[in-house]
């Protein structure tokens, strides 16, 4: 889809339809200058009360001008207009004219918030909620609908801003269209070899380094965690080392890349099985925000670790009982094989020690628990340090990708106490995800680490977002970023 900035007068626009929002409450004055495009009819929706701006509601207008269709949209009361309500609307307006069939349209951008954040805000909204996956639809393909081009009307003044804006939100939007691409592709295609082609691609296009540790570097660093997992698969291992050198200070972000998680001998239940393909998400996110970091020039030095491979039970596979060593030389018991995902990032999580970075993130589809405590609109996070807590939670407040945060308490410590090693990879039921955060706590040296359990967060089998298509959310990726960039403040 192409994006074009419009700072002319309205009369000089050509589009199929072009979307105007209205508040709650407005009067003619307010929509006095849409009267002449729609030769008078304005006034008299205005008369007949039919224009009523509430939150959310579309009146269509078919004119006969160069402006084929005006669409009025309500965007509530007016002191209650908030970003997140510009980015919702815009993004509701873009599905709505979609789904007519339109394959270009205009918005005239909101008023009365700061220019740069209205825009990014509106990009995100038409963007996000346009993405649709389609790589695989052989047939009736000409049916897919899709919006060729989106025109911003905005006022000249504000040019520089919004411009930028407009050209910041487009590498983010990429960047959640590719990562969302990764999450959607099914594991037959989707697996640890393909990921780290698709991490030496990205280095290479956007200049960063990388390095894929295959599973003999891993047996000679002792990585057991990933090498146990491994074991039932035909698949090798890889475990993606990717940096981008903007900047002295280093921030390294760990992504779970299960490909494929099928519980392992410890096997799941073949109901919603298949969505066990997004158990890479974190490090789908993670690729997306190294590239993006090159892309946006960030002045830091960002390290992205994505240890990868699928989880099968087979002849080979590793078992309950079984018990392994990291490469810290701490032992686990395996209590449980479909509790895979922290075995993996423990090795990893000891890897970023050597990069001696100021901070450590980790994403990961870890734990079903996480999904029961806080469902679909809010990312679980543990933290050792409430500084960094509260820079996760600001970023997520401003990209509207809610975070909660659990606790990571000593206290459920002794839920995972082994009788025979270190530690075991699961508790009981209760404080799942507290446990899951305790154990990859073992395996972290530095003073601000946080853990984003994103299990509930990083796909959708539903519509209630709008911005979120079912599927992959890419979930993460726009809250790193907005951290990133707020990093200093
Ligand atoms: N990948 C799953 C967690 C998950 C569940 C992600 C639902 C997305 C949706 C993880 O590897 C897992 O299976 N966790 C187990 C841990 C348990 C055995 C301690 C779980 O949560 O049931
Ligand atoms: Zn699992
Ligand atoms: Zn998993």
């Amino acid at each position: 889809m192409r994006t074009v900035l419009f700072t002319k007068d309205l009369e000089s626009l050509k589009t199929a339809a072009l979307v105007v929002g209205v508040y709650e409450g407005a009067n003619f004055e307010d929509v006095e200058k849409y009267e002449a495009l729609s030769s008078g009819l304005v006034s008299e929706l205005v008369r007949d009360k039919e224009l009523t701006g509430k939150f959310g509601k579309i009146l269509m207008l078919r004119l006969k001008g160069d402006i084929k269709k005006l669409i009025f949209l309500g965007l509530g009361k007016k002191e209650e207009f908030t970003i997140h309500k510009a980015r919702e609307l815009a993004g509701k307006s873009a599905v709505y004219l979609r789904d007519l069939g339109i394959k270009e349209f205009a918005l005239e951008l909101f008023e009365d918030l700061l220019p740069y954040d209205v825009t990014f805000a509106v990009m995100e909204g038409v963007r996000a909620s346009l993405y649709t996956f389609n790589d695989y639809k052989t047939q009736k393909r000409d049916e897919v609908q899709t919006v060729e081009q989106f025109t911003l009307v905005a006022s000249a003044p504000n040019f520089m801003e919004i411009d930028e804006a407009i050209k910041e939100s487009l590498v983010v939007l990429d960047t959640l269209y590719y990562v969302r691409d990764l999450q959607n592709k099914p594991s037959n295609l989707v697996t640890p070899t393909y990921l780290a082609t698709e991490a030496k691609k990205i280095a290479q296009k956007y200049g960063l380094t990388c390095k894929i540790l295959e599973k003999k570097d891993m047996e000679k660093l002792g990585m057991g965690g990933i090498l146990a997992v491994n074991k039932g698969s035909s698949h090798p291992p890889k475990f993606i080392v990717l940096e981008y050198r903007g900047g002295k200070e280093t921030i390294c972000f760990v992504g779970k890349g299960i490909t494929f998680d099928s519980g392992g001998i410890s096997l799941k239940s073949a109901k919603n099985m298949d969505e066990m393909k997004f158990d890479m998400s974190g490090g789908a996110v993670v690729l997306g925000i190294l590239q993006a970091a090159a892309r946006l020039k960030l002045p830091y030095k960002i390290i992205g670790l994505v240890p990868t491979t699928e989880n099968l039970p087979g002849g080979n596979a590793y078992k309950p009982g079984d018990i392994i060593t990291f490469s810290n030389g701490k032992t686990s018991e395996i209590i449980n094989t479909d509790a895979e995902g922290r075995l993996i990032l423990a090795d990893a999580l000891v890897y970023s020690k050597q990069f001696n970075p100021i901070a450590v993130l980790d994403f990961a589809t870890l734990t079903g628990a996480c999904v029961v405590s806080l469902g679909e609109f809010f990312t679980g996070v543990f933290s050792n340090d409430t500084l960094l807590f509260d820079k996760i939670n600001l970023a997520g407040e401003k990209v509207d990708e809610q975070v909660w945060r659990l606790p990571l308490s000593e206290k459920y410590k002794d839920y995972i106490k082994s009788n025979v090693a270190d530690i075991k990879n699961c508790g009981p039921s209760e404080g799942g995800a507290i446990t899951a955060a305790l154990f990859l706590q073992e395996f972290v040296d530095c003073k601000k680490w946080a853990h984003l359990d994103i299990a509930g967060t990083a796909y959708t089998s539903n519509n209630k977002d709008v911005l979120k298509p079912m599927g992959g959310t890419g979930v993460g990726l726009r809250l790193a970023l907005q951290l990133l960039k707020d990093w200093k403040k």
